[in-house]
């Protein structure tokens, strides 16, 4: 029994219309210039009231299977990490249903920014224990659904996009190493918090009846603690991978603000042609950065089999996690 496992095919898609910082200066009091020195961020997609995020993770997960060489019929688990699902219930079933994986079971993991590493280290307990063989793992999210369009302070940051990534079991354990971590008591820094009203049914009984309130955002405190808690957490799973940062290819983080990115890489001593960063184009696309990144550097031709990513998420939770593996296909 194969209790490894390898990464071995990444997909990606983002919405039809991006918005570009000059487009946005039309709608909030903001400017290209502020908006690309203080986060590096330059455009985002966004998806249009008839683009689902089913939809668009469908597409990442088909250029991720057809990548992989695996068959929708050959998937035995679908992960969909997302903070942002057509339906509360989940949308993982959606898009089996979308895809043909027939005997996959599908299911929704919800860890914001950090749900893409969170779901990866969840996917290879499955496969580690022979459980499954062949996961699905896609990050997709549609944060304008709930970005506060007149905050310039929040609403310059984010995007929309999906992300996919297969995982077989493998001979080989291509995961090296891993660290998660989740701190409750800063969940006032980033939320997108339920907001009901009492509502009286009968007999003395009430209910609350509401919706999601827009992002809400403490810029300083969520910059402070990813400066701080990533470059610690990537250093632990290396620790754990018996790695150091000087035998990893590629720094792949989060796509929050360049200015993060720019730090955690110089706090690891990681030299900027090791780092990652589709920032520019996507904006922050919570759970799906890590893959969409990731695929558009593998299809460009510069991450190559064997090559070692040191991947972290981090955001609302807070939470954060680091990925030590190294790429397959
Ligand atoms: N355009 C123009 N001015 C803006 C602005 C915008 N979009 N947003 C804020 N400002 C103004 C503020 O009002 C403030 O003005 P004031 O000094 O007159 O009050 C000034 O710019 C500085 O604001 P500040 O919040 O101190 O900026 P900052 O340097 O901390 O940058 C963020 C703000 C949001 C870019 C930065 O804090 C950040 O990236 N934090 C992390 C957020 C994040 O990554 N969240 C998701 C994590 S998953």
């Amino acid at each position: 029994m194969a209790t490894g496992l390898a990464v071995i095919g990444s997909g990606s898609a983002a919405p039809k219309a991006s918005l570009n910082n000059d487009g946005l200066s039309k709608i909030v009091d903001t400017s290209d210039e502020w908006i690309s020195t203080r986060t590096g961020i330059r455009s985002r997609y966004l998806a249009s009231p008839q683009e689902s995020l089913s939809q668009l993770s469908a597409i990442a997960a088909q250029n991720a299977l057809s990548m992989a060489q695996v068959g929708a019929t050959d998937i035995d688990l679908i992960l969909l990490a997302t903070s942002t699902p057509d339906d509360l219930f989940g949308s993982a079933c959606q898009i089996q249903a979308e895809i043909g994986a027939k005997h996959a079971v599908a299911f929704d993991l919800t860890a914001a920014c950090s749900g893409f590493v969170f779901g990866m280290i969840t996917a290879a307990q499955f496969i580690r224990t022979g459980v499954y063989r062949n996961v699905l793992l896609i990050g997709a999210d549609v944060l304008s659904r709930w970005v506060d369009w007149t905050d310039r302070r929040s609403c310059v940051l984010f995007g929309d996009g999906a992300g996919a990534v297969v995982l077989q079991a493998n001979e080989i354990d291509h995961l090296l190493g891993f660290a998660l971590h989740s701190d409750g008591c800063l969940h006032d820094c980033l939320n997108v918090q339920y907001q009901g009203e009492s509502r009286p049914l009968t007999g003395g009984i009430n209910v609350s009846q509401g919706t999601y309130q827009p992002i809400s955002m403490n810029g300083k405190e969520v910059y402070r603690f990813a400066v701080n808690r990533v470059p610690e957490i990537v250093e632990k799973a290396l620790f754990q991978a018996e790695l150091t940062t000087d035998d990893i290819d590629w720094l792949l983080l989060h796509q929050a603000n360049q200015r993060i990115l720019d730090a955690v890489a110089k706090r690891l001593k990681v030299p900027a042609e090791k780092v990652i960063s589709n920032i520019a184009n996507y904006g922050n696309t919570s759970a799906a950065t890590i893959p969409l990144a990731l695929d558009a550097t593998v299809r460009q031709g510069y991450i190559q089999p064997g090559d070692t990513i040191a991947a972290s998420g981090f955001g609302a939770g807070l939470s954060w996690g680091a990925a030590i593996f190294q790429w397959q296909r």
